[in-house]
Order: C-alpha cells, then structure tokens, then sequence
C-alpha cells in the first residue's frame, strides 16, 4: 500500500472494511466509526443543540414544489463549511477525507471531495424510498451516513431501509455507526422515528465541489 495516513489500526481496519463492502455488495455498515466522545462533542455544538432553529427544511432537486417535497422527505439540514467549521466536525471531516483517499487507492477510484450536512429528522418525520442521484450528470459517487444517536432502540424506529437486489437490510441510526454505498446504485428510505434522529449525511463526489 503506497497510501500514508495518519490513522490508527483500529481506523485502517474500519476503512479496509468499508472497501471490501462496497466492492462486493456496493454498501458497507460498520460501528464505532466515531467513539462516543466525539459523537457528544459533535451533537453538544450549538447547531445540533438548537437545530431545528437554526437547520433549513432539506428539499429535492429544484425545489420547485414545496408541497410535494414534504410527502416525500422531512428532515432538516444545515451544510458543513470546512473553512468555519468547529473542532468536532472538523475531525469528522478529516476522517472522511483519509476514508476518501483510502478508497480511492484501494478500489482505484478517483473521488475528489465531499460534501456533508448535519441533519436532524423530527419525531414521525421520514425520507420515502430514493436514489441519491436524481440526474444523469450528478457527481456524487458514493452516499456516506454517520449517526448520532445513543442508545437507540429498534421499537424507536428511524431504521435505514436498503434495496438489494435480493431483499431489503435495515439499520439502525445508532451512535457512531457509518453506513456507505454506491450513490447511483442502491434505493434505500429512511422510516419515521419516535424519536428526533440525528447524523451526518454526505456524499464523495467525483469533481471538487
Ligand atoms: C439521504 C438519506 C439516509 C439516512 O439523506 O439522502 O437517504 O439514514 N439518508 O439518514
Ligand atoms: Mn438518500
């Protein structure tokens, strides 16, 4: 492996994990991707703790019809600036960039950048069934989901529902779990909780954004 990063063993095996999921099946899940310290320090920052304040409404493509878009996803985001953002989403931020550059060497990919939101989805709210590329020309190659939430409950709900070809995989939002699959492939929903759900959602994108 020619690839030099400052990461951990413990990382390195959590990257060489996610590379065999998605060369396999195109979707990989693992645990503690983040520890529960750095799940706390990110959901204490002020965004999350006020975030249905200070998140926008998330909406589809142009958005050129509110009403439909709210039958159709319910969550609130708010985009991560990497030149503003604070010391927890930072380190979120770099460890996705050495998960990105590992990938790109190991599968021999050529992923350039990403981009990630906080996101919060409220009690009961819910995103049907998608694909997270709606056009031809978009450039997001892989989906990558970082949950926040401790001590989830399965009777809570909020599970991630994934189509495979040959059936569909549930996953719970649990804290520090990262989800990661082909953007252009894999239908996946996100089912009403009884509970606010939080994560990190992004994508690695072919082009610098
Ligand atoms: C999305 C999405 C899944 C999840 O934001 O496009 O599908 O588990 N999120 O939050
Ligand atoms: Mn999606």
């Amino acid at each position: 492996m020619i690839l030099h990063l400052s990461v951990n063993n413990a990382l390195l095996s959590s990257f060489n994990t996610i590379a065999d999921g998605l060369a396999t099946d195109g979707f990989s899940v693992i645990d503690n991707f983040l520890s529960e310290a750095e799940v706390k320090a990110i959901t204490s920052l002020d965004g999350f703790r006020n975030g249905l304040l200070h998140f926008k409404k998330a909406g589809i493509g142009r958005q050129q019809d509110k009403q439909i878009n709210e039958t159709i996803r319910g969550d609130y985001i708010q985009w991560i600036d990497k030149t503003t953002a604070p010391q927890p989403l930072h380190l979120y931020l770099k460890q996705i960039d050495d998960l990105r550059m590992f990938l790109n060497q190991s599968l021999f990919l050529s992923l350039k950048d990403a981009e990630i939101h906080q996101t919060i989805y409220p009690v009961g709210s819910y995103y049907k069934r998608h694909l997270d590329q709606f056009k031809k020309d978009d450039h997001r190659k892989l989906s990558v989901i970082c949950y926040l939430n401790e001590n989830w409950q399965e009777e809570e709900g909020g599970q991630l529902r994934v189509y495979f070809p040959q059936g569909t995989k549930d996953i719970f939002p649990v804290a520090g779990r990262l989800v990661c699959f082909r953007s252009d492939l894999l239908e996946h929903e996100v089912l009403p909780a009884t509970r606010e759900r939080l994560s990190l959602t992004g994508w690695m994108l072919d082009r610098i954004l």
